[in-house]
């Protein structure tokens, strides 16, 4: 898969892009992400890529040319599936989706900044317009992070237990069992029996048993729902 995301400062990507599960995807070549300076492709000698918004209003706007540039640039290399633009207004991030864009074999991710891109970038190149919740970060580019992180860790390959994306919360609609791990006493606080038993029934009776009731006491809205 690749994933190509265009930012106005793509350096605060790069860290989280270059660590751990990540980092384990870029050198196993199930991942390719390439980060594009939308500031390379701004206008004139200070390299414009904001304006002030037409009709008035606090905040820059992010203007048309610079983003058209770059993603028509990128797409006269290749098709991609979806562009996808990062934005507090867009739908709210869900595993679901997660889970279907991880099937997709090339992507472009452009990250909001200021007070957004020019209406006519979403009007006309973007695919998908997507949040990560309910609340306003200053730029995309952290969004585009988890986004990123969230599809790269299903990847065939990419975990080592390739079982263990298919447990995690969210996958089936229902949250995490507890966990433990070794010493089975710690201060005096037991590990419950049953997980120490060897009985693999069992265990997985009490997990699921525990993962149903954990959701409905946190987040009753995930049963009964689809998505
Ligand atoms: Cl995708 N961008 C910004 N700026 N804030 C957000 C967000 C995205 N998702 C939640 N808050």
């Amino acid at each position: 898969m690749r994933i190509d995301i265009v930012a106005a400062i793509p350096d605060l990507m790069r860290s989280p892009l270059e660590h751990s599960i990540m980092q384990r995807a870029q050198d196993k070549g199930l991942l390719e992400v390439h980060l594009h300076d939308l500031r390379e492709y701004g206008l004139g000698k200070a390299r414009q890529i904001d304006d002030y918004p037409y009709g008035g209003g606090a905040g820059m706007v992010m203007k048309p040319e610079p983003i058209f540039d770059c993603i028509e640039r990128l797409q006269s290399s290749r098709p991609y599936d979806d562009v996808i633009y990062m934005t507090p207004d867009g739908d709210v991030l869900r595993q679901k989706l997660v889970n279907q864009l991880s099937l997709k074999k090339n992507l472009i991710i452009l990250c909001g900044h200021y007070k957004g891109v020019d209406q006519r970038v979403r009007d006309v190149l973007i695919t998908k317009e997507i949040s990560i919740g309910d609340y306003v970060l200053s730029g995309g580019e952290l969004a585009a992070v988890v986004l990123v992180d969230a599809i790269g860790r299903l990847l065939p390959g990419v975990l080592g237990d390739e079982l263990s994306a298919l447990e995690d919360s969210f996958q089936d609609d229902l949250l995490a069992p507890p966990i433990y791990t070794r010493p089975s006493d710690f201060r005096g606080m037991k590990v419950p029996e049953v997980l120490l038993s060897g009985h693999e029934a069992k265990i997985r009776e009490w997990r699921e048993e525990k993962a149903w009731e954990i959701t409905k006491n946190r987040r009753p809205d995930l049963l009964g729902s689809s998505s």
